[in-house]
């Protein structure tokens, strides 16, 4: 419950006008911590608030909004990877649901609870059975969240199979998860499934211009770029990378972004390949050793950026398969903490060979 709470101070604070009113607040509790002054992580500060500011998944964000206004809402199970908006979305409809009842309707438990079996006997079962007293709120059908519910123990599941059946009446269940493959067929069939796919970039980029306009920021088109592609369509990325390169540098370009994930920019990713397609084995790993230490790169952040580029560039595709083979075993190798200097020896060594097959290849 505790991160409930300390969300519902988030939500009941205007978002624009958050330290002034978390001042007030604080009056009022008396309670002034060092950290209560410390500015909020953009994640939680632009958290959608409701189901209209949640961002692309637009068929589900309305479904689930169309059941929700009915009082028809099924057991969910909300999946797919990190930072996709599951977690702000069911906390959404908690609101939309119970408004200021907030608190006293939902049982939140996640993966820093306890999960396993007496949890479900003794916490679920308990807020389940228990009658709720909904004063005001527009459902008095309550809400059980299991975020990050991948991380239950298999009894766990196994005992809420049948909890789940017995208080469908006045709960409803909402398992969230990364791997639904680790929830149990019995409880997928209880519940109706919506997979949160990764943003894709023109969500992305609405989701960033509106934080950026509301934060008053400075960031060129190639800035916006170099954060939607860094971020994979996970948008906590995206912020959190926003956030960090703003207090790292006032104006946010392409390489302020780079420099501040450590990624390596693509203009060296360019140069790197140039050297490991045209240079001497001893010239490439002079230059490429000497660049990584100047720059601060990881072998591995070469290893796969290469690999993109390599995809990018024009050669017979048996010569691409074989590099691309080659460049895999690397990076697991390189997975395992295998020696960095051997593995950049490697590196330049598989390219030499690609290239003595482009030369037989034009023979
Ligand atoms: N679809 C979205 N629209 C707007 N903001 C989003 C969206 N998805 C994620 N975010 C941003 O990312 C943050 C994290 O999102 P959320 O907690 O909902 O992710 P999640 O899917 O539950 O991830 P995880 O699987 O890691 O728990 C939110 O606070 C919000 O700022
Ligand atoms: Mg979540």
């Amino acid at each position: 419950m505790a991160e409930v709470v300390s969300l519902m101070d988030i939500d009941e604070d205007d978002n624009h006008q958050k330290q002034n009113n978390s001042q007030k607040l604080n009056k009022g509790k008396g309670l002034v911590t060092a950290a209560d002054t410390k500015p909020t992580p953009w994640v939680e500060k632009y958290r959608p608030q409701s189901l209209a500011d949640v961002a692309a998944h637009r068929d589900i964000v309305d479904t689930i909004d169309r059941l929700t206004s009915e009082n028809r809402l099924p057991h969910l199970l909300l999946y797919g990877p990190p930072g996709t908006g599951k977690t702000s979305t069911i906390l959404a409809v908690a609101r939309k649901l119970y408004g200021s009842q907030y608190r006293n309707m939902i049982l939140e438990l996640n993966a820093s609870d306890d999960r396993g079996i007496d949890v479900v006997r003794q916490q679920i079962q308990d807020f389940a059975s228990t009658q709720s007293f909904s004063f005001g709120a527009k459902s008095s059908v309550k809400l059980i969240l299991l975020d990050e519910a991948d991380a239950m123990t298999k009894d766990a599941q196994f005992a809420l199979r049948r909890v789940i059946e017995k208080y469908t009446k006045n709960t409803r269940f909402a398992l969230i998860c990364n791997h639904v493959n680790k929830i149990i067929p019995a409880l997928q069939s209880r519940c109706t499934r919506f997979r949160f796919a990764p943003l894709d970039p023109i969500h992305v980029t609405e989701r960033l211009k509106h934080v950026i306009q509301a934060e008053r920021l400075d960031v060129p088109d190639c800035g916006l770029a170099a954060l939607v592609r860094l971020s994979n369509g996970d948008m906590r990325k995206a912020l959190n990378i926003l956030q960090s390169t703003h207090m790292a540098s006032q104006k946010i370009t392409e390489e302020a972004v780079y420099l501040c994930t450590g990624n390596p920019l693509p203009k060296d990713i360019e140069q790197i390949s140039y050297w490991l397609l045209n240079e001497s084995f001893a010239e490439s790993f002079k230059r490429v050793s000497e660049t990584k230490t100047r720059k601060g790169l990881a072998l591995i952040d070469i290893v796969r950026e290469v690999t993109m580029f390599v995809f990018k560039i024009k050669m017979p595709s048996d010569v691409r398969v074989q590099l691309i083979n080659d460049l895999a075993d690397i990076e697991y190798r390189l997975s395992f903490g295998c020696n960095d200097k051997l593995q950049l020896g490697s590196l330049i060594a598989i390219f030499t060979k690609a290239r003595s097959s482009l030369v037989a290849a034009v023979k």
